[in-house]
């Protein structure tokens, strides 16, 4: 753990994180691309276990959209290789990963990612189920419309076979079929990079979501633009369509 953790009256239960700004850092450095990717998973590692040291719950991270496919070949392959290489880092059998403690859980579409990937993905959630302190989301592959089009299909389907009456469905049905159920929503959503949208990240979860936006580069990012984060939320007066 590290020292000096600051004391927060309210903490987020669960936080989003857009991890933009790698392709800037590494071109302002004249490197390729993948190289704002490699620093960037460092990054992830050090914000997750700071995170959890925090206190916080559940975290969510856009590591891989469904729209990233058209990027270029070697990009989208450094990349692949990044998550696979975490993974095999987080062999629970090693004793020395960086993810212990941390329940893995992938959220996207699982077709189409490389079957050496999803071994590693499916052993990582199976390996790492038990752990009760925190929860870490990588949304890989991920969609949001697609996430709710896949749930209204489910429930069509279960409406279909007769499962449930329409009158049943309730946003609670929704949040039920998507890849977060049981979770908390976002309290709050993180884009860094001067970026000033969601990408089709949670859409459904983020309806009362903060925002915190920041023109630093995701590599660039530190402990203390998490503080600084929660120092800003506690000043946050969620209302949820209340006074
Ligand atoms: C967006 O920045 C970033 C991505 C598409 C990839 C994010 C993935 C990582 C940081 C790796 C995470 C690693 C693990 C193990 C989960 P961009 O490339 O679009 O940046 P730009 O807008 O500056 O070009």
């Amino acid at each position: 753990m590290s020292d000096n953790i600051p004391q927060f009256e309210v903490l987020p239960q669960h936080i989003g994180f857009i991890m933009d700004g790698n392709g800037r850092w590494a071109k302002e450095r004249g490197l390729e691309r993948s190289a704002g990717h490699k620093e960037g998973a460092k990054v992830f590692r050090r914000i997750g276990e700071y995170c959890a040291d925090v206190g916080i719950k559940y975290l969510t991270f856009y590591a891989f959209s469904t729209e990233n496919w058209n990027r270029p070949k070697k990009e989208v392959l450094a990349l692949m290789n990044l998550f696979k290489e975490y993974l095999r880092e987080g062999d629970t059998r090693t004793g020395e990963n960086t993810i212990r403690q941390m329940r893995l859980r992938f959220i996207g579409e699982r077709e189409g990612l490389p079957k050496d990937l999803l071994k590693l993905i499916e052993k990582a959630e199976r390996e790492t189920a038990h752990y009760e302190k925190m929860t870490v989301n990588i949304a890989l592959n991920y969609g949001g419309r697609a996430e709710i089009t896949h749930a209204v299909k489910d429930i069509a389907q279960m409406v279909k076979d007769g499962k449930m009456d329409v009158s049943d469905i309730t946003e609670q049905t929704i949040c039920d079929n998507i890849y977060t159920a049981g979770q908390p929503d976002p309290d709050i959503i993180v884009r860094p990079s001067g970026e000033y949208r969601l990408s089709n990240f949670l859409p459904w979860q983020s309806a009362y979501s903060e925002f915190w936006f920041s023109n630093v580069l995701w590599p660039d990012f530190t402990e203390e633009h998490v503080n600084e984060i929660l120092r800003d939320y506690q000043k946050r007066n969620r209302r949820f369509g209340g006074v």
